[in-house]
């Protein structure tokens, strides 16, 4: 009898881009892909930790193509320049996956006038998916891997209020962006039906990484310190996101939310089409996106 040996490099000759690969749950991711032989691309706000982190991933993966990139993603005209950056790099991208995520106790305003958690958790992945998709079609088969959170459960998108302006809470403003997350994908999903890209959305679990540490509440920062020995390792938080990133298991599958690599419900809202049509059109405005683009039906 002919035995198939499992394929060790399973995603050789694919190109992967990871926001936020620097540190935490991304560079977990980072390591896992490059060591499944992909070339990985993955980015931050500073070239140079980028640069190391880059180094660190080689090292760990065995895998030597792994690419920097720099850029705040909390501001649209960087969003921007990455995307241009990645399309010259890139000529082809076979999975994009938006990790970069974080939490602040007060609000914080970005260059561009918006609330920095909704700014960074939502309008970001937004606006690189959007920029990157004629390159993931063309790549197809390709996948959208976007990292939210189980708190996408309790979350509730204040359509009157998507800045907080009258009433900022840095849980609600991460609870909204994380549902906003899982809302993104289900309506990409089914904008892109036909096309062979798909788009999933995940909760890596509870992680210790350096997550919230910016500006943190301090009732967080307690609660934080005594179970954060009990949390997931980045290894282990980054294994959902390399499950949907690469497994042939989930070939095809698209409009999902997933937790330890298998599909959960979540949010009603995230199913009901007029809220997430709704949250399309507003987040096509606030990055001054004209609504055609991307729009396949
Ligand atoms: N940790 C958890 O328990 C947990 C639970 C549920 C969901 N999540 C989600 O998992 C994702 C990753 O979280 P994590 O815990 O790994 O976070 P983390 O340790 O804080 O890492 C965040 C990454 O994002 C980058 N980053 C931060 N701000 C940025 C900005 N303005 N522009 C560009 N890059 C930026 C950081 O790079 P530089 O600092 O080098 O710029 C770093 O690589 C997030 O979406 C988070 O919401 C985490």
């Amino acid at each position: 009898m002919v035995q198939t040996m499992p394929d060790a490099r399973p995603m050789a000759g694919k190109v992967v881009l990871i926001t936020g690969g620097t540190g935490g749950i991304g560079k977990a991711t980072a390591i896992g892909l490059a060591g499944l032989g992909a070339r990985v691309g993955i980015t931050g706000r500073d070239l140079e930790r980028a640069k190391r982190a880059a180094a660190e991933i080689r090292t760990f993966s065995g895998n030597q193509a792994i690419d920097a990139f720099a850029a705040d993603l909390s501001c649209q005209a960087e969003v921007r320049r990455l995307a241009l950056t990645v399309l010259d790099a890139y000529p082809r991208l076979d999975v994009l996956v938006n990790n970069v995520g974080g939490f602040w106790a007060h609000q914080h305003t970005t260059a561009d006038g918006l609330e920095r958690t909704f700014a960074l958790n939502h309008l970001a992945p937004f606006l690189l998916t959007n920029l990157l998709l004629d390159r993931l079609r063309a790549s197809a088969p390709a996948r959208i891997v976007n990292v939210s959170s189980h708190v996408q459960a309790e979350g509730r998108v204040e359509f009157d209020d998507l800045q907080g302006v009258r009433n900022y809470s840095g849980q609600s403003a991460y609870s909204q962006s994380k549902l906003a997350n899982v809302m993104f994908t289900n309506e990409l999903a089914r904008r892109l039906e036909g096309t062979r890209v798909t788009a999933t959305s995940l909760h890596p679990g509870f992680v210790r990484t350096d997550f919230g540490a910016e500006d943190q509440a301090w009732f967080f920062g307690l609660v934080g310190h005594v179970v954060r020995p009990f949390l997931k390792t980045p290894a282990q938080g980054a294994q959902t996101s390399i499950y949907l990133a690469s497994s042939r298991e989930v070939e095809g599958v698209t409009g999902q939310f997933f937790a330890n690599s298998k599909p959960k419900t979540a949010n009603k809202v995230a199913y009901d089409p007029a809220a997430m049509a709704r949250l399309w059109q507003t987040s096509a405005d606030l990055v001054g996106m004209k609504p055609a683009i991307s729009c396949t039906n």
